[in-house]
């Protein structure tokens, strides 16, 4: 299997690549917060613990997503490889990731960092939040909160994987394609 975790902060075009990525190498994409979308869409318990914690910009509990991430790998045994958006996180929530794919008998082959400056993440929430209705694109006081979590809280997971030497980073600036052809050379060396 060929397991990619793309990383980087809120807007920095993890979900734009990972469409892409998904066609060039037919993996399965995996964003936990896409998940919790649907969850909330669904009006399931779940989405309704995790919608006040979405809307505000602040992480929901590791235990959470590390459940829907466990139940996609179980439902996806046969699949070529994984392509992780969003997740993981947290140090706890990558040990984990780790743990359930030791289960398996696989491993995390890269770990992609997309680097964008706070500047044009808030720019490209901004604008996004005009048609997207994501709650938590509409204002910039909430986007402050998802960049300064994720430097907080999510950014450490670099260490994680520069331990292992799977961190990789790739220049997030530039039109869709020419990030996209920076990301597909170095999945195709993973
Ligand atoms: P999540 O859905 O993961 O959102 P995010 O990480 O905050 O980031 P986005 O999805 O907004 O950005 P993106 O990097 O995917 O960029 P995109 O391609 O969309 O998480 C939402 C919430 O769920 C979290 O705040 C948290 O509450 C919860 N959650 C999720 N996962 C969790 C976890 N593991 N643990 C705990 N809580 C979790 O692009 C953004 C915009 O820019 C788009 O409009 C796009 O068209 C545009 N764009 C993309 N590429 C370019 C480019 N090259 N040039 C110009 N514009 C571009
Ligand atoms: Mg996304």
């Amino acid at each position: 299997m060929r397991n990619i975790v793309l990383f980087g902060p809120p807007g920095a075009g993890k979900g734009t690549q990972s469409e892409l990525i998904v066609k060039a190498f037919n993996l399965i994409h995996l964003s936990t917060g896409d998940l919790l979308r649907s969850e909330i869409k669904d009006q399931t318990q779940l989405g309704l613990e995790a919608k006040s914690l979405m809307d505000a910009g602040k992480l929901v509990p590791d235990n959470v997503v590390i459940g829907m991430i466990r139940n996609k790998i179980e439902a996806n045994k046969n699949a070529a490889g994984f392509i992780f958006d969003g997740f993981p996180r947290t140090p706890e929530q990558a040990q984990a990731l780790d743990t359930l794919l030791e289960e398996h008998n696989e491993a995390i082959s890269a770990m992609i960092s997309m680097e964008v400056e706070d500047a044009e993440l808030i720019a490209r929430l901004l604008e996004r939040g005009k048609l997207s209705g994501r709650v938590d694109d509409q204002n910039e006081e909430v986007i402050g909160n998802r960049l300064s979590v994720y430097k907080e809280q999510t950014e450490v997971v670099k260490d994680f994987y520069l331990k292992q030497n799977k961190t990789k980073t790739v220049n997030g600036l530039g039109t869709i394609e020419e990030v996209f052809g920076r990301i597909k050379a170095l999945i195709s060396q993973a």
